[in-house]
């Protein structure tokens, strides 16, 4: 699988790495349930393909803690990043997940998600989305420079999305940018370069769109922009997951994007979606004209 170097931090990362959101189970935003078994499996499955590269959240109800069960043995073999300023909060018969970016609160955080995932640091600490005026009203790079400081994370980092990205960008403090990007929705394209340019690493989520395996999933004005731009026609025998997968992996500067799954299967449909490579240069350039003219297309600067 191709290896990349994730920005300034100069870390190895695989192309395809994991987004352990999906291992949360029900109490985080209606998740779906998953047993302790079938989080240890994939997990271990991920690390066995030989993918490096973990994302979590300390919000993301069992995730963390799963990492620290199942794969805390393993822990030289993946990069970590999780983010801070959310937190649990036990609401009866589900968990609420409010953001509170105080510098007492990235510090409860990292905390808790070192004894959760029992490790001593993590690679990468993000911000899990704030805002501009957030971030500089409550000194939060002071905060994550703080814990890097001491240790408990080796880089900082920061998931954002348009308004708020470009200027993070331009301050130059974050080593990474987490950032949502697929065909069906290619408003940050420019950002990812924007971001890479400036030797930042970035990592994508959403970049398979959550997988074209039901009606449901494929609906929505997104999908409408797939089927006014017909991409159908340029499956040439790939699946949409795939096709959509390797159209993400196709951007040049792409250094890891974090899918989840957690379906063993899935996840070797999508090493073999790695494998196979970036889409022929021919191909993604009629379906970005195509999306482009679907109207689904890079936000403006
Ligand atoms: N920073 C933030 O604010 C933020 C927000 C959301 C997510 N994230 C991070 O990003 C990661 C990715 O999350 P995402 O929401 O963007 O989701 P995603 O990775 O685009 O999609 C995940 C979904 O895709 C399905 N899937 C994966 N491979 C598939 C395949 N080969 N065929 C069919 N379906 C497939 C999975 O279902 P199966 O289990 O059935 O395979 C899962 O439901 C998260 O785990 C988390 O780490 C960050």
């Amino acid at each position: 699988m191709k290896i990349c170097t994730l920005g300034r931090t100069g870390l190895q990362v695989t192309q395809l790495g994991f987004g352990a959101m999906e291992i949360r189970g029900p109490r985080v935003w209606g998740g779906r349930p998953v047993t302790d078994a079938q989080a240890e499996t994939i997990l271990n499955t991920v690390l066995d393909a030989g993918i490096t590269f973990i994302d979590t959240a300390n919000d993301y109800g069992l995730s963390e803690e799963r990492i620290g069960r199942f794969i805390s043995r393993r822990r030289d073999e993946y990069y970590l990043a999780t983010k801070c300023g959310c937190l649990l909060k036990d609401a009866g018969d589900h968990d609420e997940t409010p953001h509170i970016w105080t510098h007492d609160n990235l510090l409860r955080g990292i905390n808790e998600s070192l004894a959760r995932m029992k490790t001593d640091y993590v690679d990468v600490l993000q911000l899990h989305n704030p805002s501009v005026e957030q971030v500089e009203q409550n000194g939060l790079v002071e905060a994550l420079k703080e814990i890097q400081a001491s240790g408990k994370t080796r880089f900082i980092g920061i998931s954002s999305t348009i308004p708020h990205i470009a200027t993070f960008i331009k301050m130059g403090v974050f080593d990474t940018f987490q950032i949502p990007y697929s065909a069906l929705d290619r408003a940050e394209e420019d950002n990812m370069t924007k971001a890479a340019m400036a030797e930042s690493g970035t990592i994508i989520r959403g970049g398979i769109a959550s997988g074209a395996t039901s009606a449901e999933k494929q609906s929505g004005r997104r999908w409408a922009a797939w089927q006014k731009a017909k991409l159908d026609d340029l499956l040439n025998g790939m699946s949409r997951t795939e096709f959509i997968l390797r159209f993400t992996l196709t951007h040049p500067h792409l250094h890891t994007t974090i899918v989840g799954t957690l379906n063993p299967a899935h996840l070797a449909d999508n090493l073999k979606a790695a494998a196979e490579g970036p889409l022929p240069a021919d191909i993604y350039a009629a379906a970005k004209r195509r999306l482009t003219e679907a109207g689904e297309r890079p936000a403006p600067a």
